[in-house]
């Protein structure tokens, strides 16, 4: 049964998004990853670090320590440990115990968002991050409208499925995304590009509120893509290019989704969205952060809705798929062949 795998529902040996950037202070910020407290935090000299959540003495949550210069102190009994996770002192004696290590997990800071690695260390190698940049992230000549991190109650692989099937669009958001009855009627094409998978649609728009504010020059209709852009698993790209009905190009507007485990059943979802027209225009990016306010929770109710329903199932429910699925069936497919990778090594 999806998903996939119950004994390693995920990847391991793999890049998550821990945080948005502004998340990371020098506040300690408690985060369960893939079933795994995680406390973030910068050293003073600015950077981005993880260690594991809990106090290796009597399991105090890390969270709720203190940050002394770059190391951290329990607050329960006053372990503490330094940024690479090695305890530094225990008040109560000389020296430290053997074994008093706190994982330390490498991280990198790239676009606005700070990456965890969650696999072993030595493998870690910042080159398999998404290129975020490229699709606008904290880059020159875009604009970036971040919505605050939700944690969703469902498995993360239903979080995938809703992505990589935008034809939930003319259903569940009829009422909040502009032209969106139009999404499900439009053909889509599979794009297996290095290192990622898109299901591509592109498509007519006839005007409507939202392409008159984008682009008030514009008189007509857009044509649009409807990108999914799968890159594995932690990272998916929707919308894309946009231009007039004559083939202009207008700008681009990219949706980054950032999917990461919390728990077997539950999911980190981190939206931002990305545009390189109009950069400057405060009401574009506050209407672009309602619309997102609206959107999400549509996102939410159903995934939580189908979560429940499976954990309800006394059995594995027997899925009927349609064409439209085809991207989503590809992605479980590489991401199943990818557990199943770690698995053998
Ligand atoms: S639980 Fe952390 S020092 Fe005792
Ligand atoms: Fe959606």
């Amino acid at each position: 049964m999806y998903p996939l795998n119950q004994k390693q529902p995920w990847p391991r040996q793999q890049w998550w998004i821990a945080a948005w950037s502004g998340e990371v202070s020098r506040e300690l910020l408690g985060r369960t990853i893939l079933g795994e407290p995680v406390i973030l935090y910068r050293t003073e000299d600015g950077t981005p670090t993880a260690l594991a959540g809990v106090c290796p003495h009597r399991s105090y949550p890390l969270a709720q320590g203190t940050l002394v210069g770059d190391a951290v102190q329990c607050t329960y009994h006053g372990f503490t440990f330094d940024a690479a996770g090695a305890c530094v002192r225990v008040p109560s004696q000389a020296s430290v115990p053997d074994r008093s290590r706190l994982r330390h997990y490498p991280t990198v800071e790239r676009g606005g968002t700070v990456w965890i690695w969650t696999g072993d260390p030595d493998r870690s190698d910042a080159v398999t991050i998404p290129d975020v940049l490229a699709m606008g992230m904290a880059a020159p000549g875009w604009a970036n409208d971040i919505s605050p991190m939700v944690t969703i109650r469902g498995r993360y692989t239903l979080l995938i499925d809703n992505l990589m099937d935008l034809s939930h669009a003319s259903f569940i958001h009829a009422d909040t995304i502009p032209g969106a009855d139009y999404i499900a009627t439009i053909p889509a094409e599979l794009v297996d590009g290095a290192g990622s998978l898109a299901v591509r649609r592109v498509g007519r728009i006839p005007p409507n509120p939202l392409t008159r504010k984008q682009f008030p020059l514009q008189n007509g209709g857009v044509e649009q893509h409807f990108d999914a852009e799968y890159h594995a698993p932690a990272l998916i790209r929707t919308g894309g290019d946009i231009r007039t009905e004559a083939g202009e190009p207008l700008g681009t507007q990219n949706f980054i989704h950032g999917i990461t485990p919390e728990t077997a059943h539950s999911v980190h979802y981190f939206v931002a969205t990305t545009r390189d027209f109009a950069i400057a225009d405060p009401a574009l990016s506050a209407g672009n952060l309602a619309m997102g306010d609206r959107i999400q929770p549509q996102d939410v109710a159903a995934i939580e809705a189908v979560e429940a329903m499976l954990r309800s199932l006394a059995a594995a429910p027997t899925e009927v798929s349609c064409r439209a699925d085809t991207g989503a069936l590809k992605v479980r497919h590489r991401l199943a062949r990818q557990i199943a990778s770690e698995d053998m090594a």
